[in-house]
């Protein structure tokens, strides 16, 4: 033992690092125990028990790898905030970095499950502290023993990994992409026509929300529902607030309550309202502005909400921004009532734009066009821009791989999660527009659970209509 320890300390001995063989000796000593023994297992446990499960009947006799991913570098040794791959968030529940599930496969057709995570800083030979990404400079993480508490399976030392996927025989499927070792080691294991279609099954096993799911997405709206309220109290009536000032005090929110928001908030004042994918935020919401703030709070189990309300800044629609808005809200309420089960998806797009080129057609858009020629040639989108709806869950599009006729081709099912979210932009510079309609940009976005009735909005507590709009901010201004 004595021996072992001289050994110990002669590696971590860093006279080649500059560090003297007193304090290395000392780095070695009195440090507590801080082993956790009787840990409940996360929440979720029992739902990735269920969902590996699932995957592992798909997938008999093969080997199944999903990575959590690596971090990326931003500059020289800083890195971009980590997020781990949502199908390994799916699967686990662990959102670290650096880690992979694997599915082993049992001659039973069955899997065994094993998480191959970083395990904690070895003290004895000074990782803890001479590794530049060791646990004193990185925080505390916790053992394999501890995880296999947590997550509820069976935890290995990810370092040991590449020689056992170097030593693997059989068929294997892998999720690509994410940790470049685990790509490498297994390039000529696998091929992409069976790594997508791997792919393509995760993607299309998260069509349909669990109930723990459901009530992540529930909060995640609720959560974001308190950042636009915070967002309303920021708001000047009497001088302009910077975008940015918009962006960062929803962020606030996003960090308080989440883990950060799920995708970059879109904060368009004025004509910028205009641009779908404004987040350059550099801009000013003046009273008399719209602005449109399209954001959501990413739950801190990376669940995400994505919710859209255009408001007035002063506080008062103008009667042409009010015009405007009534008829995406319109469109809108056609939307959400063509959400049901066995409806198709394509059902509550097609309700919605058909109310947005009536009302185009009413304001003379579209010259001498019947509503119906103006509706079959898409001469609308020219005003409308953007897709109606999408899956929101781990990822704000979710399922974005899931084949056509499982989701945008497909049938709506009690369980998934989308939005609504018509809207109407009419260019600054649209000269086909009336003038008095150019530089507004209006979209409404709701989140709505399909149920075996119909549906729900989760978003529903967010007011929608311009009067309670207007007394909602009223409210929040006190
Ligand atoms: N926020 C992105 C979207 O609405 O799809
Ligand atoms: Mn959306
Ligand atoms: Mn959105």
């Amino acid at each position: 033992m004595g021996e072992e320890r001289g050994e110990a300390r002669k590696r971590a001995s860093g006279r080649s690092r500059g560090v003297s063989d007193e304090l290395a000796e000392n780095m070695l000593q009195g440090w507590a125990d801080t082993e956790r023994r009787d840990l409940d297992p996360i929440p979720q446990a029992a739902h990735t028990a269920r969902r590996r499960a699932e995957l592992s009947a798909r997938f008999p006799g093969e080997l199944l790898v999903i990575p959590s991913g690596n971090p990326k570098v931003r500059s020289n040794d800083t890195d971009y905030p980590f997020r781990a791959s949502s199908d390994f968030v799916y699967l686990t529940g662990d959102q670290s970095q650096d880690a992979v599930l694997v599915l082993e496969p049992e001659p039973d057709g069955s899997h065994q499950a094993v998480a191959y995570l970083l395990p904690r800083s070895n003290r004895e030979n000074g990782e803890f502290w001479l590794d530049y990404h060791g646990e004193l400079w990185d925080g505390r993480r916790n053992s394999l023993a501890e995880n296999e508490q947590l997550l509820g399976l069976p935890c290995r030392d990810v370092r040991t990994l590449t020689e056992r996927l170097a030593a693997a025989t059989g068929p294997i499927r892998l999720l690509r992409g994410y940790d470049a070792a685990v790509d490498a080691v297994l390039t000529d294991k696998v091929t992409a026509e069976r790594d997508h279609e791997f792919r393509v099954f995760l993607s299309e096993m998260r069509l349909i929300k669990d109930e723990f799911e459901i009530a992540d997405l529930r909060h995640a709206c609720d959560a974001t529902i308190r950042g636009f309220e915070d967002v309303v109290r920021v708001l000047g009536t009497d001088s302009p607030t910077p975008e940015r000032a918009i962006e960062g005090t929803f962020w606030t929110r996003a960090r308080i309550e989440g883990n950060d928001v799920g995708y970059t908030s879109v904060c368009a004042a004025g004509p910028h309202s205009t641009t779908l994918h404004w987040v350059r935020n550099d801009g000013e919401a003046r009273p008399g502005d719209l602005l449109l703030l399209d954001a959501g709070v990413e739950t801190r189990n990376l669940y995400t909400a994505d919710l859209t309300r255009t408001l007035p800044v002063s506080g008062r629609f103008t009667p042409v921004q009010r015009k405007v808005y009534e008829a995406v809200l319109a469109a809108q309420e056609a939307g959400i009532a063509a959400v049901k089960p066995g409806a198709s998806f394509r059902d509550f797009p097609e309700a919605a734009q058909r109310v947005l080129t009536e009302h185009l057609h009413a304001w003379g858009l579209f010259g001498g066009r019947t509503v119906d020629e103006a509706y079959e040639l898409g001469l609308f989108r020219r005003w409308t821009l953007s897709g109606v709806g999408h899956m929101i869950g781990l990822d704000v599009h979710d399922c974005a791989k899931a084949r056509t006729e499982m989701y945008m081709g497909g049938t709506l099912e009690a369980g998934m999660v989308l939005t609504v979210e018509p809207g109407l932009y009419f260019q600054s510079d649209d000269l086909t527009a009336p003038e008095e309609l150019r530089g507004i940009g209006i979209r409404i976005e709701d989140d709505i659970l399909v149920t075996p009735e119909g549906n729900e909005n989760l978003s529903a507590g967010l007011p929608r209509t311009p009067d309670d709009v207007e007394a909602w901010m009223a409210r929040l201004r006190g």
